[in-house]
């Protein structure tokens, strides 16, 4: 994408997230990465009136899998106080899971994370009408006691809902010490720490992430009090057995994040060699009507376990019900007030 292009869809984004003049904004990169975005956001927020800056970390040697929650902020306290006097700041970087993001939330910075591909960014644009559907999606999942999650492959799984927030993604934030993700589209919530038990048969074409890949045969996760206890099948168990076991800590197995996806923008196959532009796997986590669980921390949620062993799995063709009440069927949305056109 050139830079004029770049400019004029993070302009549609400060926008959506209620930027205006005055306001102070900090964009935050690392090392020589998504400089360009950095360039873009500035130009867009110059635009809006916006008082900006450009953060830039050091870069910071790999660290192989992909372990949330450790920043290049950590050793910085001065940074992360600029931080929490931003009105708003643009990560570039992945702060998610860290106590760095937490801390600047708190103060009252909202914050948006933006490191997918431009390509994707620009395909999945932040709309009025899917934050709308999203918040409604929100609405009715905070008020839930028990989410029952089913599918023909032979999911069957409960989730207590006594604890944790609702989460709303809608790719964009124009409220005080909220974060969101560009692109999204989706809401979630956790279990109870002791409270999902049942089992879970991830179908092939789901999707694992962050290995990016589609399951081609079915894994079967048992779950007890809110502990994976067993995880087989065939190859794709082997690879999932082998990533976690390589984090060498148990709290991996705890589960994490679920919920459901609502961005009719986002395509199923969109990670198809030839289609994925690279990146985190955004888009699968939103496609309509997928159901979504993880396995890991749940500290983003202000749960214990902020283990950096984390995946995320939307299965296709699920059914979701809260209390007893269908949400998803067989894939498809079915609350009338949350349905999109799928284009
Ligand atoms: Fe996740």
């Amino acid at each position: 994408m050139d830079q004029f292009s770049f400019t004029e869809i993070c302009l549609h984004q400060l926008k959506m997230s209620g930027v205006h003049e005055g306001e102070k904004l900090v964009v935050l990169t690392q090392g020589s990465e998504r400089l360009d975005y950095a360039d873009a956001f500035m130009a867009a927020g110059q635009r809006l009136g916006a008082k900006m800056y450009h953060m830039r970390l050091p870069a910071v040697p790999p660290v192989g899998a992909w372990a949330v929650g450790q920043t290049g902020l950590a050793a910085m306290p001065d940074a992360v106080e600029a931080l929490k006097k931003a009105d708003m700041l643009i990560d570039c970087i992945f702060l998610l899971f860290s106590p760095e993001q937490m801390a600047i939330q708190a103060a009252g910075t909202r914050i948006l994370t933006a490191v997918e591909p431009p390509e994707l960014l620009a395909r999945m644009l932040p709309t009025k009408e899917i934050r709308e559907k999203v918040e409604i999606g929100g609405e009715l999942l905070s008020k839930a006691k028990v989410m029952r999650i089913t599918s023909p492959h032979g999911t069957d799984v409960t989730y207590k809902l006594n604890t944790y927030p609702t989460i709303t993604e809608y790719a964009c934030t124009d409220e005080a010490g909220r974060w969101d993700h560009w692109p999204s589209g989706f809401v979630f919530t956790g279990g109870d720490d002791d409270g999902v038990d049942g089992q879970i048969v991830v179908a092939q074409g789901d999707i694992l992430l962050p290995q990016n890949m589609y399951v081609r045969d079915p894994i079967t996760y048992t779950i007890e009090k809110g502990w994976v206890t067993d995880i087989r099948g065939g190859l794709d168990a082997d690879l999932v057995k082998s990533y976690m076991g390589a984090f060498n800590d148990p709290r991996g197995m705890g589960m994490s994040h679920v919920g459901w996806g609502m961005n009719p923008n986002a395509k199923w196959h969109g990670m198809v060699p030839g289609e994925f532009p690279g990146g985190m796997g955004m888009e699968p986590r939103s496609f309509y009507g997928n159901v979504m669980f993880s396995t890991g921390p749940n500290n983003e949620l202000g749960g214990p376990n902020d283990t950096p062993c984390h995946l995320d799995i939307p299965m296709r063709g699920c059914s979701l019900f809260l209390d007893d009440e269908p949400i998803v069927i067989d894939g498809d949305i079915v609350v009338k007030e949350m349905q999109m056109e799928r284009h």
